[in-house]
């Protein structure tokens, strides 16, 4: 939540600072507290594309009562993602964002780059996801079904319940999965921070974030200490995992973990989840849905699939799909977010200009994936670019052109995952359903958002099941 006193307070440093020639060129400090937030707020990232086309990097945007400074170089790329934690702080620096800094704890289980969480995520997370891929479908048939029992509901949010259940099935088994009130205030916990973002002065979302977080918590919290004293067995889901490796750590002489701590942590990564993924999901499927042919194109390719690979959808199925996972790709590509986010907390030079120690720094996938030079017609939504063309790339995306998930020392550790999520929901959607939108209208993105973009003007989807599945 925007304390006016101290947004006051940075405002009179902006327009100290936009005579200083050490520093980068200002926009936005003419508006005390809002600064170019409105020019965002109304055209979205194209907006700094257009500033940084007509002036160039580095720049700093006084904008919601931060000053936050933007490189574009691949040098000062290479600083920002793999910069080390006494450097720049990733945590420090995603608290800016209301909702999330208001409503998501962070580091609880150890320093940032290295907590025990991002531990057993690291280890554990993919071995899981390949162990439970068949169970994975099943459990989004079954969110389908539920959710589009009435023939229509909003895009985003049956997209929403059924991936946050993937997910809780992976972190904590099936029952957490199938519990609707605890999904459904995951999603109220989603809708607070979304809140927090279109009213950053008001309490009420905080309130209403914090109610469903704490009710989450206590489910999970209560689904961890009816498991009984950890063991040394093969964990079941991430949950035990974690427990495990809490206990290992306290024997070494680390700190004691309790239940609570696990699960409010889970909570950051039930968020890590809720914050992209469905927004990711729905928008490319409004994409395909919005273009007749290639919508016949990924029915064509479901219908071969299931064929030669059988009715699951797991990870070797999703191989066998190019066609969505280019489409996959180049929704990432066209709808990443403007800014990722870090604090310096040293002194640091960006474009030759000095930037001081707990800084806000920018770097703008949405720039990055628009580069004429790597993305031929950049603003073109084409599936093809990934596969054999004729837009360039004409093949995967470059990795030094490619950040969705970012890079370096805080690349997400759930892509995996959240790839998993998005091709199966699509795919399973088009096998199973006759699917088409309430409003066939082009794609328009709304920008205000945790991450990816989504769709704009809550469309909903239209399902009919199909009499058998495709294939
Ligand atoms: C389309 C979906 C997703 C997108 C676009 C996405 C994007 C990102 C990005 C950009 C970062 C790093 C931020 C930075 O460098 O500034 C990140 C970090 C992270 N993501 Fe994701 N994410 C997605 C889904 C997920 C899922 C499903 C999980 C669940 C396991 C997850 C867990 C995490 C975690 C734990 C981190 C922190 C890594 C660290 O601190 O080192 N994300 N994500």
């Amino acid at each position: 939540m925007i304390q006016i006193g101290q947004e006051l307070r940075t405002w009179r440093g902006a327009v100290r600072h936009r005579l200083d020639p050490k520093r980068p060129p200002l926009l936005g400090w003419q508006v005390p507290l809002i600064g170019c937030g409105v020019q965002i707020g109304r055209h979205g990232p194209g907006w700094l594309l257009d500033q940084v086309k007509r002036r160039g990097f580095p720049l700093t945007l006084y904008v919601m009562g931060k000053e936050i400074t933007f490189g574009g170089d691949p040098e000062y790329a290479r600083f920002f993602y793999s910069a080390g934690t006494e450097e720049v702080s990733f945590f420090e620096g995603i608290k800016v964002f209301p909702g999330v800094g208001d409503l998501v704890e962070i580091g609880l289980t150890g320093p940032e780059g290295s907590t025990l969480t991002l531990e057993v995520l690291r280890r554990h997370l993919g071995a899981r996801i390949s162990s439970v891929g068949a169970e994975l479908d099943q459990e989004l048939s079954v969110a389908l079904r539920e959710g589009l029992a009435s023939g229509r509901a909003p895009l985003l949010g049956v997209l929403r319940t059924a991936i946050l259940r993937l997910t809780a099935h992976l972190l904590l088994g099936p029952d957490l999965a199938r519990d609707r009130t605890f999904i459904a205030d995951l999603c109220d916990f989603d809708e607070a921070t979304l809140a927090c973002l279109r009213a950053p002065w008001s309490r009420r979302p905080v309130a209403r974030g914090l109610a469903a977080r704490g009710r989450a918590v206590a489910r999970m919290r209560a689904e961890l200490e009816g498991r009984g004293p950890p063991t040394s067995d093969a964990p079941r889901d991430i949950g035990d995992a974690m427990r495990s490796a809490a206990a290992a750590a306290a024997e070494a002489g680390g700190p004691r973990l309790s239940d609570e701590i696990i699960a409010r942590d889970l909570q950051g990564i039930l968020f890590g989840t809720v914050a992209n993924t469905p927004a990711a999901a729905a928008i490319t499927l409004h994409r395909v849905l919005t273009d007749p042919a290639l919508k016949r194109r990924l029915e064509e390719e479901q219908a071969a699939v299931s064929r030669e690979r059988g009715p699951t959808i797991d990870a070797a199925a999703l191989k066998a799909m190019p066609v969505l996972n280019a489409t996959y790709l180049e929704g990432l590509r066209v709808y990443a977010p403007m800014i990722h986010i870090r604090m310096t907390l040293t002194p640091v030079e960006i474009g030759g200009y000095r930037v001081p120690a707990r800084s806000l720094i920018g770097f703008s996938p949405y720039i990055l994936h628009r580069d004429p030079a790597v993305y031929e017609d950049p603003e073109v939504f084409d599936p093809d670019r990934f596969l054999a063309g004729p837009r360039r790339p004409a093949a995967a995306p470059p990795n030094s052109h490619f950040v969705p998930y970012g890079r370096g020392i805080h690349t997400c550790l759930g892509r995996n995952l959240a790839r998993q999520e998005i091709m199966m929901s699509i795919a399973r959607l088009l096998r199973d359903y006759e699917v088409e939108l309430s409003d066939p209208s082009p794609t328009v993105a709304d920008w205000l958002t945790n991450g990816i973009a989504a769709p704009a003007g809550a469309p909903s989807l239209i399902a009919r099941p199909r009499g058998a599945s495709l294939g």
